[in-house]
């Protein structure tokens, strides 16, 4: 048992749970392809990991496919002039990995006889190959058992696990590449890895995740407790300002209240809803008894008609926390200054900020209904 996370959050049934589910997932729905994929030549996975390194995939694709139709094996990149390979590499940025590439393909060709190393710790010290890219090669080329971790596979591990060690701290690093290993299926790391790094891009995503699609979702704490939004953590965002809103979503005959944002503070001149902003994170249950609430909503009858999940948004000073409570009143607010009524028309052209925009796009669906 590793020494970083409790039993509870760790229990080896719901290990098994996600290796099998994202196997099976990958054999039933993952739809992605790229043409590296598949692929058992550890030189042009070893070509298409320096790309992806620091580049997307749509972006990297079509510099991909120009490498190996100009350079088809190692020999031949390791004999081209570097003017023709730097070249070739224009608007990928990021030229030490053009240098690494060349000079990588030269020592192999010199001291492996142009044959790619199959063992880990050779394939990890080559120039420009750290141990994510070791980890694809080792995988994808000889089905080593090493497990690959970056950020989208850091995303994933922390939010089905609901762990919120900070994924750009020394622990949350080891602790990731612990869990990644432990969860690496018997004679299948290299499909394993690729399924992960599918998943991440396709389904856990960093906005606005397609959890209804997830074949995890039963054992996802973050899914359970509502906190897809806000994990995995990161130190950088810990150290920001974090503020937390309530957005009550209050109609009255059709209508909604909106209100545009003045003054100094963050999105200046968006919309918004009755916006309340409390001291730190409260449960919805809590914040409809207290006072504030009470107040703002006036003393007629009201029907909460849904909560919704707690949605975040990363400015570069604060965090942002918001939640909407919708709401039927029965009697128009007097109080309400600033307010305007609008029909579902009118509030499709206004502009909203960011993190309201994306409880309009969920349409409702992912929310809770109280
Ligand atoms: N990013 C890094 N390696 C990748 C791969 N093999 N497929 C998709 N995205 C990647």
């Amino acid at each position: 048992m590793n020494t970083f996370i409790s039993k509870e959050l760790y229990k080896s049934s719901q290990k098994a749970y996600f290796t099998s589910h994202l196997l099976k997932w990958n054999e039933q729905v993952n739809k992605r392809q790229m043409p590296w994929k598949g692929e058992k030549d550890p030189y042009k996975i070893w070509l298409s990991e320096i790309i992806l390194q620091q580049t997307r995939v749509e972006q990297g694709w079509s510099y991909y496919e120009k490498f190996i139709k100009a350079f088809p094996n190692i020999q031949k990149l390791a004999k081209a002039e570097d003017e023709k390979v730097f070249k070739l590499w224009e608007g990928l940025g990021y030229y030490t990995r053009c240098k690494n590439l060349l000079a990588t393909a030269r020592k192999i060709s010199a001291e492996y006889k142009g044959k790619f190393p199959e063992k880990y710790k050779e394939i990890v010290s080559l120039k420009g190959v750290g141990p994510y890219t070791a980890a694809a090669i080792a995988s994808f080329a000889y089905n080593l058992p090493h497990a690959v971790v970056d950020g989208n596979v850091m995303r994933v591990l922390s939010r089905y696990y609901g762990i919120e060690t900070p994924i750009d701290s020394t622990q949350g690093k080891k602790l990731f590449q612990q869990i990644a290993s432990d969860g690496l299926p018997e004679n299948k790391a290299g499909v394993y890895n690729q399924a992960i790094m599918d998943f991440g891009a396709t389904v856990c995503k960093p906005q606005n995740p397609t959890c209804k699609e997830c074949p995890m979702k039963k054992k996802c704490v973050a899914f359970i407790d509502e906190k897809v939004n806000v994990l995995p953590v990161k130190e950088k965002s810990i150290k920001k300002k974090e503020r937390w809103f309530y957005f009550l979503v209050i109609q009255s005959g059709g209508k909604t209240y909106v209100r545009k944002r003045k003054g100094k503070d963050v999105w200046e001149n968006l919309y918004e809803y009755v916006a309340l902003e409390i001291p730190s994170e409260m449960d919805a249950a809590t914040f409809i008894k207290s006072t504030v609430f009470k107040k703002s909503i006036g003393a007629g009858k009201f029907e909460v008609k849904n909560i919704s999940k707690v949605y975040r948004q990363l400015l570069s000073h604060q965090t942002i926390y918001g939640r909407f409570i919708t709401l039927n009143i029965s009697k128009p607010l007097k109080h309400f200054t600033g307010y305007i009524l609008a029909d579902k028309k009118e509030i499709k052209q206004l502009p909203f900020p960011r993190l309201i925009n994306n409880w309009h796009e969920d349409g409702h669906k992912n929310n809770i209904l109280f």
